[in-house]
C-alpha cells in the first residue's frame, strides 16, 4: 500500500503516519499550518486547493489518500461557517472525486456530531443524521459528497477523539487536560449529562489500516465499547492516575456557555466494524491503559 495522510499534522493524521511507518507503509503526507516532525515526503497543502491536490496526486501516485484534515473546532465553526462547509462539506468531496478518477482509493474521517443525540442508545451506521450545529452540518455535507464521488469510498465516525501524536508522543485531549489539571491539584467539573464512545486515535488508525486492508468499503463508527459520561471518564483517568480523584466533580452541560450546541448522547455502536474486523473494539479501560504511562504520576 502506498498512502497519502492528508492533514498529516492533526492528532490523528499524525497518529496514522506513525502507525504506517511501523507497518512498513509507504506514506507521505501533508499539513496546513505546521509540519509534523517526520522524516518522510511532506507537502504543505490545503485540501480547499483542487488543483494543487491533483498534482499530488500525480508525484506521489498513492493508492490510497486519507482525509483527516478538518476544522475540527465546534465552537470556531459556528463563528465561521462558510469556511467550515468549504473545508468539511466541500473539499472531501472534491479530494474523492480526483481519487476515484485516478483509482485511488478514498478514506475519509467523520464525526458522531452528525447525530443530534436525541436517543438513548447507541447510533449504528443505519441512522439517518441530524446534525444540531455548523460543525456536524458541514461534517454531514463532506460525508454525502464523498460517497456520490463513489459508493467505494471508506467513511469512518469516531468520537471524543485522544490520544498520542505520531510524532512527538504528546498526550492529546480530554486525558491530558483532565491529567494536567489534576497534577495542578485544581478540581476538574465534569459533565453526568452528556453520553459519548470516546475514541483513542491509535486504535482508530489501526482499526482504518485493518478496513484497508480487508478492502472494506462503505461507513463504519469506530470508536470504544464503552459509553460513558465525561465524568466516568474522568474517573478512569484519576483512577490510572492514581492522586486526585476526589478533585473530579459532577456538573452538568447547563454550566458552561459555548457557541455550539452539543448533542447529549453521541454514543456510536461499533457492531459492524467489529463483524467486518472479526475482532471487538476495545473498552475505555483498556484504550487507557494502553496510554497508562503518560496517565501515572
Ligand atoms: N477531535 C475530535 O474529538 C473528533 C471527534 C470525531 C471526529 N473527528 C474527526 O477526526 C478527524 C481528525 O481530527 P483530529 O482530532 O486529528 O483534529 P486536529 O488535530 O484538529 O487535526 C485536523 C487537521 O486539519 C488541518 N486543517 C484544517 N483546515 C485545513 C485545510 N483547509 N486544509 C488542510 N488541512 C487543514 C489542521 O491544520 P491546522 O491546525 O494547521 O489548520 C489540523 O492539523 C477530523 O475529520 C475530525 O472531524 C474528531
Amino acid at each position: 500500500m502506498t498512502l497519502l495522510v492528508l492533514g498529516a499534522g492533526g492528532l490523528l493524521g499524525s497518529s496514522l503516519v506513525r502507525h504506517c511507518l511501523e507497518r512498513s507503509i509507504d506514506v507521505a503526507g501533508t499539513y496546513h499550518s505546521t509540519a509534523p516532525a517526520f522524516d518522510i515526503q511532506l507537502e504543505n497543502h490545503d485540501i480547499r486547493n483542487t488543483a494543487a491536490f491533483q498534482s499530488l496526486l500525480d508525484e506521489h501516485r498513492p493508492d490510497t489518500v486519507v482525509n483527516c484534515a478538518a476544522l475540527t473546532d465546534v465552537d470556531e465553526c459556528e463563528s465561521r461557517r462558510e469556511r467550515a462547509f468549504e473545508v468539511n462539506g466541500d473539499a472531501p468531496g472534491e479530494l474523492a472525486t480526483a481519487c476515484v478518477k485516478r483509482d485511488v482509493q478514498f478514506v475519509h474521517i467523520s464525526t458522531d456530531y452528525v447525530f443530534d443525540g436525541n436517543t438513548t442508545e447507541p447510533y449504528d451506521e443505519t441512522v439517518t443524521p441530524s446534525p444540531i450545529q455548523v460543525y456536524g452540518e458541514s461534517k454531514l455535507e463532506g460525508e454525502k459528497a464523498v460517497r456520490s464521488a463513489s459508493r467505494d469510498t471508506l467513511v469512518t465516525r469516531l468520537s471524543f477523539v485522544y490520544g498520542v501524536r505520531g510524532d512527538t508522543n504528546e498526550l492529546i485531549g480530554f486525558p491530558a487536560w483532565v491529567r494536567n489539571t489534576l497534577q495542578a491539584e485544581e478540581k476538574v467539573p465534569l459533565f453526568v449529562d452528556q453520553h459519548l464512545t470516546p475514541t483513542r486515535a491509535g486504535q482508530a488508525v489501526t482499526t482504518v489500516l485493518d478496513l484497508l486492508e480487508q478492502g472494506a468499503t462503505g461507513t463504519y463508527h469506530i470508536a470504544c465499547r464503552s459509553c460513558v459520561t465525561p465524568y466516568e471518564f474522568g474517573k478512569e483517568i484519576a483512577g490510572l492516575q492514581g492522586k486526585g480523584e476526589e478533585l473530579v466533580a459532577k456538573s452538568t452541560r447547563s454550566a458552561v456557555t459555548r457557541d455550539a450546541d452539543r448533542p447529549a448522547y453521541t454514543c456510536l455502536d461499533v457492531g459492524a466494524v467489529e463483524t467486518e474486523l472479526g475482532r471487538p473494539q476495545p473498552t475505555l479501560t483498556e484504550d487507557l491503559q494502553n496510554i497508562g504511562e503518560k496517565l501515572a504520576v
